[in-house]
């Protein structure tokens, strides 16, 4: 199926499947994925190694402030994805851990956090052919993106999938507390001051608590014929 050279959103609630789907995107109609999240876990990371967030959630902010300008935190693309880096570290695996995600939300509210993150996301929307997932692409980053998901699913579902997640990645898991995570998580992001999630007005809502990756393809493909008038056989 041929697309047209478009920006594709995907936001959504966290474990909703939004990396997986743009993932597979990507390498269906050869478009670059960035993960916007990875960024914002990035920044957390290095708040948690230089005690900028404390154990307890407290945030230094004006440590936080003084230490953005000079921080070096790119995507550097592999075929098979990006990769995050902090300088010249790849932190890929260190910011998916359980202690990261505990603290990302608090750290995204900060609107300086955000604005250094909006910025390198949108150097990339320059080259366009572009998926990315996140939770503020289609209402904040990329406003003007031609296509825009917003996903769903049940948090019950969700919090599986996050957890079969960790243990592939060797993790301790307990269920309960990735749950409590979820939440959590889906509080603050859907009530900070700054870009808060919620569905851009031309979003189009994808469900997919019971749905396959596979399934989920067929939608999009569907989605994609009828709004850019292309044929799904070519
Ligand atoms: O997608 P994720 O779970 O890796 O995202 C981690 C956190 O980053 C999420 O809890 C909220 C924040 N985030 C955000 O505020 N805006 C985005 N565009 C992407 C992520």
């Amino acid at each position: 199926m041929k697309i047209p050279d478009i920006i594709i959103a995907v936001d959504g609630y966290s474990s909703t499947g939004k990396s997986t789907f743009a993932k597979r995107i990507a390498s269906e109609f050869s478009f670059l994925y960035l993960d916007s999240g990875a960024l914002y876990r990035a920044v957390t990371l290095y708040a948690i190694e230089h005690g900028i967030i404390s154990p307890s959630g407290e945030i230094d902010r004006q440590a936080l402030g003084r230490a953005l300008p000079g921080l070096d935190i790119h995507f550097e693309a592999k075929e098979d994805g990006s990769r995050t880096y902090i300088g010249g570290k790849c932190v890929e695996k260190e910011i998916r851990t359980l202690a990261v995600s505990e603290k990302v939300s608090p750290i995204a509210t900060v609107p300086e956090v955000r604005s250094f993150v909006d910025e390198r996301l949108r150097e990339f929307g320059k080259k366009k052919r572009v998926v990315m997932d996140g939770r503020d692409i289609g209402t904040t980053v990329f406003p003007e993106a031609e296509l825009k998901i917003f996903m769903v699913a049940d948090t019950a579902v969700r919090a599986r999938r996050r957890a079969d997640e960790m243990i592939r990645r060797g993790e301790n898991v307990n269920l309960e507390e990735v749950m409590k995570n979820i939440k959590e998580r889906d509080f603050i992001d859907s009530h900070r001051e700054v870009s808060p999630l919620k569905k851009a007005e031309d979003a189009v809502v994808l469900d997919n608590s019971a749905m396959t990756i596979d399934e989920q393809m067929v939608w999009l493909r569907h989605l994609i014929s009828e709004k850019f008038s292309v044929k799904e056989t070519d």
